[in-house]
């Protein structure tokens, strides 16, 4: 997602935001790279996130089994939900026996220092959680532009570099997802570097608008 190979993380201060029940900063404790999450959902018990985790996945597969444009096969989806539950299980682990590393906390007002990071990552709720109509998940615009201009500055407030991905519609039509541009204006107006940095994963198929938008911290934090 982020065209980053571990070694680039050595000796960083890395933020996954939002974390979710990912995978990721248990693959970062295994290789002692030094990375935190922050999610809303870190509020709750291993075994409500283990049991609400379960739950996804299966909504997840049930529903991608019926949408007719994923032509995938049997294999396919078993494997997929594999991987999901693998995911799952390294999460819970990492998540009962390093709860430090799991922070609670909601975009677009985190918890941390100006600068407090080296890199941070955002996967899956920008641009996704935006509405339906224009290329995201939700039915409804709580995730509206303002939340996804605050949110994308809150994260450069408190890291010196933010990949975020995707940046192409989730749903609809294969298109750049039509917030990306006014974040990166806002963002560029800012004073910071915003660019592209094309993907190395191929999520469902996805080969157009496949990058992440990188934003480079370009001047002091006022204020
Ligand atoms: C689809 S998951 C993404 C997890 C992971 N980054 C990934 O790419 O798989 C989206 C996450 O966003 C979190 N979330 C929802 N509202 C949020 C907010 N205002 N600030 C931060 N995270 C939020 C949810 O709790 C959920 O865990």
């Amino acid at each position: 997602m982020y065209a980053l190979q571990p070694e680039d993380l050595v000796n960083q201060r890395v933020l996954d935001c939002p974390g979710g029940p990912s995978g990721l900063v248990a693959g970062a404790i295994e290789r002692e790279i030094d990375m935190l999450a922050v999610d809303p959902q870190y509020s709750e018990t291993a075994e409500v996130l283990e049991q609400r985790g379960r739950g996804d996945i299966t909504l997840t597969i049930d529903k991608a089994r019926k949408d007719p444009a994923l032509q995938m096969t049997d294999a396919d989806y078993k494997a997929f939900e594999q991987e999901k539950q693998n995911a799952l299980a390294a999460f819970i682990h990492a998540y009962r026996l390093h709860p430090e590393r799991f922070v609670s906390g909601s975009l677009p007002e985190l918890p941390f220092d100006d600068g407090a990071f080296d890199l941070v990552l955002s996967g899956h709720l920008l641009f996704v959680y935006a509405p339906r109509v224009l290329g995201g998940i939700m039915v409804n615009d709580a995730f509206d532009l303002d939340f996804h201009i605050a949110a994308a500055r809150e994260l450069i407030r408190v890291g010196n570099e933010v990949r975020i991905f995707p940046t192409y519609a989730f749903t609809g039509e294969v298109r750049r997802q039509p917030w990306v541009k006014p974040v990166m204006e806002a963002l560029r107006g800012d004073g910071h570097h915003v660019s592209f940095l094309a993907s190395r994963w191929e999520q469902q198929g996805h080969v157009d608008f496949n990058d992440s938008l990188r934003i480079v911290r370009c001047r002091e934090i006022s204020g």
